[in-house]
C-alpha cells in the first residue's frame, strides 16, 4: 500500500513562490518533479520514469497564450509545475476546454503550493479562452480531490477499477470547472 506523503515542515510562504512561463531548459526538472511521485502509485498512471527526451513534444505543444506550461520557484529553485493541455487530441470543438496538470516536488507538498497554483491558473483561464478545465485523477488521489472540491470543480464521472497500480485496481475520476468566459478574478 504506497504511503502518502509525511506533513511537510512549517508553511511555505506563498507570497516567495514566482511563477513564470517554463522553458525548454526546465524540462529536466519539470521530468523530475514528475518521476518522483510514480513510486507514491497515486498520482500518475506511468509506472517507469520518462526521459527528457520522450517529453520534448508534450513540452513544445505548449504555448503561453493558450495552453500555458508554469513552474514555480522557490530561492531559484523549481518546485512545481502546471499545465495546460488540449483536451480530447485538440481537436477544435473543444478550444475552450483543457486538462490541468499539477505536480508539486515530494518535499514541497501539502504546504498550500498546488492549491495556490491552480487558483492562478483557473483566475488565468479567461485570457486563454479556457471555460472548462479537466481534472482527471485516480480515485485515491486524495489530495486532488481536496482541491478540486475547494476550487468548485464538480466530479462528473468515477470509472471505478479501470486501472491496475501496483497491483491493485484503482478508479478514475473526472472532474469538471466550467468557468464564464468574462469572470473577472481581483
Ligand atoms: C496533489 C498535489 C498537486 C497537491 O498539492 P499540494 O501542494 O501538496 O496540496 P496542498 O498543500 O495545496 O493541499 C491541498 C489539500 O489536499 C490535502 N492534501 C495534500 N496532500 C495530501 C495527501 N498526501 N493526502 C491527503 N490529503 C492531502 C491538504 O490537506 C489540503 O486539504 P484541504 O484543502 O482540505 O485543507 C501534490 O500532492 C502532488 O504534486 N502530488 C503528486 C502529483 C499529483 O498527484 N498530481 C495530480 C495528478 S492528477
Amino acid at each position: 500500500m504506497p504511503s502518502t506523503p509525511p506533513l511537510a515542515g512549517p508553511r511555505l510562504a506563498l507570497a516567495q513562490l514566482r511563477v513564470r512561463d517554463a522553458i525548454e531548459a526546465d524540462l529536466p526538472a519539470i521530468v523530475d518533479i514528475y518521476n518522483h511521485s510514480i513510486p507514491g502509485a497515486w498520482s500518475t498512471a506511468d509506472t517507469k520514469p520518462v526521459t527528457v527526451a520522450e517529453r520534448v513534444d508534450w513540452f513544445r505543444k505548449h504555448d503561453p497564450l493558450k495552453r500555458p506550461l508554469w513552474v514555480a520557484e522557490l530561492d531559484g529553485q523549481i518546485v512545481a509545475w502546471i499545465g495546460l493541455t488540449s483536451f480530447y487530441a485538440g481537436r477544435p470543438a473543444y478550444d475552450a476546454t483543457a486538462e490541468v496538470s499539477l505536480y508539486i516536488g515530494t518535499e514541497f507538498q501539502r504546504q498550500g503550493i498546488g492549491s495556490q497554483l491552480k487558483r492562478r491558473m483557473i483566475e488565468h483561464c479567461p485570457k486563454l479562452g479556457v471555460t472548462t478545465l479537466v481534472s482527471m485523477h485516480f480515485d485515491h488521489n486524495e489530495a486532488t480531490r481536496r482541491i478540486n472540491r475547494r476550487l468548485g470543480f464538480e466530479e462528473a464521472g468515477h470509472l471505478r477499477e479501470i486501472a491496475v497500480v501496483n497491483g491493485q485496481p484503482r478508479g478514475l475520476v473526472i472532474s469538471l470547472l466550467r468557468i464564464p468566459a468574462d469572470a473577472i478574478y481581483s
